[in-house]
């Protein structure tokens, strides 16, 4: 089964306390979406590689080290993208490949609407970010979605997760880390988290 880490970090319990009030506005909560995003990837990376490199201080000569993993940031539109001006500063390099999906009301199911990755991959591990795990279809559609382009190291980044939705990944995708803000109780017969925050990428973008 797929590890399930949910941040232990003060900061990012006070901060998702911040995200699920009502009374935080676009602003506000936008800003929150991006502290987040680097909170939670800094502590999903704890197990990037190194190599050793010669460093040369002005005093001495030393080793240091040198990132060799090529990440790919994967922000599930609308609401992933929030994430990824904040995990972009953490590591400048990484490239993006936006997936773009949204949940049919009906149905709840992942509908595909943008998707430009390359025919072979250049990145040795993909960070998916979306603020919000619910049924779970959004985020294993898009796990199947990188295995089929080739990449085999995937990790979930989020905020909140139901437990419906991480029992799904868990069980289509046992080797796919999810790393979360917190936990919420249940879904509602709209599939929204309860108690949530609501539509993350409404309250990001101001269009609810
Ligand atoms: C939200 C959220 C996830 C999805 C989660 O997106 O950002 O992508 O729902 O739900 P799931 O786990 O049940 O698939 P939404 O479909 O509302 O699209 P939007 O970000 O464009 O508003
Ligand atoms: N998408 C959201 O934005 N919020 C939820 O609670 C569920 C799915």
């Amino acid at each position: 089964m797929s590890s399930l880490v949910i941040s232990p970090h003060p900061l990012v319990a006070h901060k998702i306390s911040l995200l699920r009030s009502i009374d935080t506005e676009p602003n506000n909560f936008r800003q929150l979406v991006r502290e987040l995003g680097a909170l939670l990837t800094y502590e999903a990376t704890l197990d990037m590689r190194t190599e050793s490199i010669p460093v040369q201080t002005p005093l001495a000569e030393t080793s240091g080290e040198k990132l060799v993993d090529e990440i790919g940031l994967v922000p599930i539109l609308r609401a992933g993208l929030g994430m990824v001006e904040g995990v972009w500063e953490l590591m400048p390099s990484a490239e993006v490949w936006h997936i773009g999906l949204y949940r049919d009301e009906r149905t709840l199911k992942p509908v595909q609407y943008y998707n430009k990755l390359p025919v072979l991959p250049r990145v040795s591990m993909c960070l998916i970010l979306d603020p919000m795990l619910a049924t779970g279809g959004s985020a294993v559609a898009t796990i199947d979605l990188l295995k089929n382009w080739g990449v085999s190291r995937i990790k979930f980044v989020g905020l909140i997760g139901a437990p419906e939705g991480i029992a799904r990944v868990q069980q289509a995708h046992p080797e796919v880390p999810i790393h979360l803000g917190a936990v919420d109780e249940r879904l509602n017969e709209h599939g929204y988290i309860i108690p949530g925050l609501g539509d993350a990428g409404d309250r990001q973008f101001g269009t609810g």
